[in-house]
């Protein structure tokens, strides 16, 4: 039996939900939200696409009533509000830490061995928050932004180069947010170097796409995004509930690994049952360590603000 809880029941939280209903890995999904009767109504909707798509998981949905998250393997905290025009993530921080602190002491205090998955943006910094007041270990706590800026990154290689998806493995290190690394010298296509399928002005191209793919969609949606989210979500709670121990980059908290203590931010991972079951050090060169290290100064300059906060 496995349990998933969304804290959080908007976009990005109900698309997580849904893609994990018809994934059919879990048995039951709990959405929860503070608005009275929207996740209850989502999660209606849900059981009744249920017979058409043809799935089993159970989907409830309750209003802030967190007696319904006991006993959950997996929390995802999508929480807190949304970027909207001319914002950047780190304009949240005040805002949404408030909200992230309140959900982390009910998390804590009803699913004690559950693993955290974060959404809620400034990611790096709330995963931080997370981390702290719930108290639970650090390959419990982690964030989604790495598969997510993947997942935009190839598929914007795939546009240029006119290859499929599945055929491109990639890399992306750093923050969630306009400093993050793509790493082309970890990126193929079947196998093959990038550069030996595109030139270094369409691989910067692609790389200032999607160091700035949140803002594209929120200025198309006006708000932020929520399908590649919400898969990018499931990824990881599969590979988590099925223990597949896969390689992906992940928002976890550094311990001397690469050189950096008490932060959280986006590094490669093995993923599986135990959560961040090992980070993955790279050898960066010099070139990749100053972008990672200036990703990192942007993650610092925001836990200030954070900590400043207490
Ligand atoms: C994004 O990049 C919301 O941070 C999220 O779309």
């Amino acid at each position: 039996m496995s349990k998933v809880s969304i804290i959080g029941a908007g976009a990005v939280g109900s698309a997580c939900g849904y893609c994990l209903a018809q994934r059919g890995v879990v048995n039951e999904i709990v959405l929860l939200d503070i608005v009275p009767g929207v996740a209850e109504g989502k999660a209606l909707d849900m059981n009744q696409a249920a017979a058409i798509q043809r799935f089993d998981t159970k989907i409830v949905g309750v209003t802030n009533d967190y007696d319904a998250v006991d006993g959950s393997d997996i929390v995802v905290v999508t929480s807190g509000k949304s970027r909207k025009p001319g914002m950047s993530r780190n304009d949240l921080i005040t805002s949404n830490a408030a909200i992230i602190t309140s959900v982390a002491e009910q998390v804590a205090e009803h699913a004690p061995n559950a693993i955290i998955l974060m959404v809620s943006n400034p990611l790096d910094v709330l995963c931080y928050c997370a981390y702290n007041v719930s108290n639970f270990p650090k390959n419990r706590v982690m964030g989604m932004s790495g598969l997510l800026d993947i997942a935009r990154y190839k598929s914007f290689i795939s546009e240029k180069v006119r290859v499929s998806t599945k055929d491109i493995q990639a890399l992306i290190l750093g923050g969630h947010g306009s400093t993050m690394v793509p790493m082309p010298r970890y990126t193929t296509i079947g196998g093959i170097p990038l550069r030996q399928w595109m030139t270094q002005k369409a691989i910067d191209e692609v790389i200032e796409r999607t160091r700035l793919g949140g803002d594209e969609l929120i200025k198309l949606l006006g708000t932020s995004a929520w399908h590649a989210a919400g898969a990018a979500i499931c990824q990881m709670i599969e590979a988590i509930i099925c223990d597949q121990k896969r390689v992906f980059p992940v928002c976890t908290y550094l311990d001397g690994e690469y050189g950096l203590h008490d932060i959280y931010i986006g590094v490669p991972v093995i993923l599986g049952s135990g959560g961040v079951e090992r980070v993955i050090e790279l050898e960066l060169d010099q070139e990749d360590k100053v972008l990672f290290y200036e990703s990192e100064r942007e993650v610092r300059e925001n836990l200030q603000i954070l900590k400043e906060m207490r």
